[in-house]
């Protein structure tokens, strides 16, 4: 089995730190990554992170895991209320999938309750800011093990 974790960001979460930070906090996606990164390395894992602003190069990254990666943590930002194409890539990994948001989507605009990632995820971790992060990858590495 591979060592890897894929962690995938979607749109506009590479403005974190700055983008509305009374809902998303103060630190930035790379502060994420790293507490992911340690908290991953010291279970032995490796973390590869993919941020991007467009569906396809997501789409394809989840494609690239089923070879490379042993799960994936994932915040589509707002495609996940809206890709069902990615719901469809994410349905043919074979790992564990841990959708992670900083906020609750589930208390937000009703446009944000629906996930149509939910359905192909083993479960969904969110509004509990960083921590989120920290939770979706204890998730996934207590998935692996
Ligand atoms: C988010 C929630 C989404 O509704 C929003 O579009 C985001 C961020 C979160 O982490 O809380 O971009 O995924």
């Amino acid at each position: 089995m591979s060592n890897e974790l894929l962690v995938l960001s979607g749109p506009n979460l590479d403005l974190l730190g700055t983008r509305s930070p009374e809902i998303y906090g103060s630190q930035t996606l790379d502060d994420h990554v790293s507490r992911v990164r340690a908290r991953a390395e010291a279970a032995g894992f490796t973390v590869r992170h993919v941020q991007s602003n467009y569906e396809g190069v997501l789409i394809e990254a989840i494609h690239d895991a089923r070879t490379t990666a042993a799960a994936i943590v994932f915040n589509a930002g707002a495609l996940t209320h809206t890709s069902w194409a990615l719901a469809d890539a994410l349905a043919i990994f074979p790992g564990p999938k841990i959708e992670v948001h900083l906020s609750n989507p589930a208390a937000r605009e009703p446009f944000r309750h629906v996930s149509t990632l939910a359905g192909v995820v083993n479960g969904s971790i969110a509004g509990f800011g960083a921590l989120s992060y920290d939770l979706a990858v204890d998730a996934a590495l207590s998935l692996l093990a």
